[in-house]
């Protein structure tokens, strides 16, 4: 969910849901894997197909009270546990005969609108950002790293052109005080001399902090390679991204393992070796206007999908190299 637009909604509402219902099939019953099960949309809509299984996870504790009451209502048929992407091949799921895993990224409605949580510049107090199962916050982000590493964090997490200003006035502010979500959008909308009256000027800082707090890019990466893994041939994986890094990631996954190389030009590309993945559609699938009437904060949900070819376990995927810089900058959350 788009973490921008929130304030007239009261509830979560499943994004893309019918889109994804009509791709993985349920019908026809079956293993699926809600990777993201937040207020338990999809998994609620699968289990109302006789003869399917879920097994949902999400990394914030709180979704636990949503999945114990669906859990009394399908109890021989879903199970729910509380890690991340990252974890999934801890799952041992090897066995299971898995026809469709699915990743709704972002947050949920309530989490962003929980202070708790405090993701969004709307929050008041300390700079949290943490949905579960994290080894730092924002406040540590903001208030300990040094200028150049806040820099980098939001022009390569956040795209924010005026990234080296906003990293050199928070370091001088720091000095002053502790900054919480208050002064850090003071701090932003002072500095920011390009202004968009459509978009928040903390809204791409906000951006970046919620990705390195929640190691976004490099849990995506291991969410999709254990998904890959695990899904049994002619299963379905499909993803919905809400921001630009996301989509880049997924796309990528998606193409370089859906497309035969060239392994050598004197080898004529039918006879090099199989592709791991078929590429349905190649154009990503989007809200249609009826949604967006009903949800405006999906307007930035995209969903693309694959399906299995193999019952390959082992695969070779170059990802981690090709977004190498990015997972560079997520390690500076090393030193915290
Ligand atoms: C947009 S919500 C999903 C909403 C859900 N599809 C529904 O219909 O209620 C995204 C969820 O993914 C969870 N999440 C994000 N990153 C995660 C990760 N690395 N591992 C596990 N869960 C994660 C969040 O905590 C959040 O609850």
């Amino acid at each position: 969910m788009d973490a921008t637009i929130v304030s007239k909604m009261q509830k979560h509402y499943p994004v893309l849901l019918n889109e994804i219902i009509s791709i993985i099939s349920p019908q026809y019953g079956g293993t699926f894997i809600d990777c993201t099960f937040g207020q338990g949309g999809y998994t609620k809509k699968i289990l109302e197909f006789q003869n399917t299984r879920v097994i949902a996870f999400d990394r914030d504790i709180d979704s636990k009270q949503k999945a114990d009451q669906i859990k009394k209502t399908f109890e021989d048929r879903f199970i729910f546990k509380n890690i991340k992407f990252s974890q999934l091949n801890n799952l041992k799921l090897k066995k299971e005969n898995v026809k469709g895993i699915i990743f709704d990224l972002g947050y949920s409605y309530t989490q962003i609108k929980d202070p708790h949580k405090g993701l969004s510049f709307e929050s008041s107090g300390n700079l949290n950002m943490r949905l579960g199962l994290n080894n730092y916050s924002a406040e540590d982000v903001i208030n300990k790293l040094n200028e150049k590493e806040l820099g980098n964090i939001f022009k390569f997490f956040g795209e924010e052109s005026e990234s080296k200003y906003i990293a050199r006035n928070i370091i001088k502010e720091r000095i002053k005080k502790k900054i919480d979500t208050q002064n850090l959008v003071k701090i932003i909308d002072k500095t920011k001399r390009k202004k968009n009256f459509k978009v928040h000027s903390a809204t791409k800082v906000f951006q970046a902090l919620r990705i390195l707090v929640n190691k976004e890019i490099s849990e995506l990466i291991y969410g999709l390679i254990g998904a890959a893994k695990v899904l049994k041939k002619d299963g379905i994986l499909a993803v919905v991204t809400f921001h630009s890094l996301e989509d880049k990631i997924v796309k990528y996954f998606f193409k370089s393992l859906s497309e035969k190389k060239s392994i050598s030009r004197y080898v004529p590309i039918t006879k090099q070796s199989e592709t791991l993945f078929k590429l349905i559609k190649k154009k990503v699938i989007v809200p249609s206007s009826q949604e967006l009437k009903e949800n405006l904060s999906s307007r930035s949900a995209k969903l693309r999908y694959v399906i299995k070819k193999k019952n390959f376990y082992d695969f070779e995927t170059d990802i981690l190299d090709k977004f190498e810089k990015l997972i560079e900058i997520e390690n500076y959350g090393k030193k915290l």
